[in-house]
């Protein structure tokens, strides 16, 4: 018998990820408009004389690290390449033929495919008005349920689920369902100190809450994710995980990322503010701008401009910016925006501002 593939893989689509092209501005992938920490960067730079040898396999000091800045329990943390790993160790652990993930339609859409490729069962919830309705998503929970994926804030419509909606969801579902919470750019919200997720785990929901150092700690090339857990997860990602994933430079630069707290609050800070300054532009050119809490911003085409997101790519991709198409989720007069530097917001600004003049 010839070599195949299992045919859910065999029928996945290829991942859509956002175009790279040499030396145009990169506004597509949601990196960090910033940085990172330079004690960061030093704390990496020397970390590499020790790369001889495997990584702790319990990532212990940056477990330690988490749990002291963030005030919660070392034992409840998993450690991965970045959140992906983590997603992907959970769908091991739970999902199979037979199970079912249950996702927005308008969510991240990397939980799905894990989902298709474990060959398990996938609900996607409508999404009209670009929000999570927790009520939806309860409503689509079935016996089969394994893991309910809400992201918040959500890529790629920006929109968050405040923490009592979510306790709600969390209080609604059935044993049977993992809770998973991607705050991958809750660091971005600006409601004033809004209470990480993390807390649903505390009160002993069945939850997983995924972070990131990818976005606010400018750490995307270096890969590292945590989630909080309960010890049940803990234990069963542990099975599945590659040993030592996470390499030793990304840890080191982790741990020294997060003591430089002066550091993350200043790229937080003027990221919100370019975000609320090219909002204002995106609605003095006409554009409509669903307000989001991340560091991107998902604009949409009014009837009243004569294009479709696909021609507007095209034209700011002519002008040497590179945002991202959301075709993929049948949005075909949407397109979402990375918050970047100052010097390639100003510059999006005048791309934009020539590009809709011609229609
Ligand atoms: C919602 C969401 N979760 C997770 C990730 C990936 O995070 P990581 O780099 O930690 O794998 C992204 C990346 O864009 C994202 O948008």
């Amino acid at each position: 018998m010839p070599f195949t593939v299992r045919p859910a893989v065999r029928e996945l689509a290829a991942y859509v990820s956002g175009e790279t092209a040499g030396d145009m501005v990169q506004l597509g992938f949601n990196e960090s408009a910033f940085p990172p920490s330079p004690m960061a960067v030093e704390a990496a730079r020397q970390a590499c004389r020790d790369v001889r040898r495997y990584n702790d396999e319990n990532y212990s000091a940056l477990k330690r690290a988490l749990a002291d800045h963030h005030g919660l329990d070392e034992n409840r943390i998993v450690c991965g390449a970045g959140s992906m790993d983590i997603m992907r160790n959970l769908a091991a652990c739970c999902l199979e033929p037979g199970r079912t993930l249950v996702t927005g339609r308008l969510s991240y859409a990397f939980p799905a495919v894990l989902a298709r490729a474990a060959g398990a069962g996938l609900r996607l919830v409508e999404e009209p008005s670009f929000t999570h309705d927790v009520d939806a998503f309860i409503e689509a929970v079935s016996d089969c349920c394994a893991i309910l994926y809400i992201a918040s804030p959500n890529n790629p419509t920006g929109t968050s689920v405040s923490l009592d909606a979510l306790r709600r969801l969390a209080e609604a579902l059935p044993d049977h369902v993992l809770l998973m919470i991607d705050a991958a750019y809750a660091d971005y919200v600006t409601a004033p100190q809004a209470p990480s997720p993390d807390v649903l785990v505390d009160e002993g929901y069945n939850a997983a809450v995924l972070h990131t150092f990818s976005k606010a700690h400018g750490l995307a090339g270096l890969r590292t994710g945590w989630a909080y857990t309960g010890h049940h997860v803990v234990e069963a990602v542990a099975k599945v995980s590659l040993p030592g994933i996470l390499p030793v430079p990304a840890m080191a630069a982790a741990i020294a990322s997060l003591a430089d707290t002066e550091h993350t609050t200043r790229v937080v800070e003027q990221t919100r503010a370019l975000r609320e300054w090219m909002t204002a532009r995106l609605v003095e050119l006409g554009l409509d701008v669903i307000p989001g809490d991340g560091n991107f911003l998902m604009v949409g085409l009014p009837q009243s401009v004569a294009m479709d997101a696909e021609t507007l790519y095209q034209r700011v991709k002519a002008r040497g910016i590179l945002l991202r198409r959301l075709a993929n989720f049948g949005l075909e007069r949407h397109l979402r925006i990375t918050i970047g530097p100052p010097d390639d917001m100003a510059a999006l600004d005048c791309v934009l501002t020539e590009v809709l003049a011609d229609v």
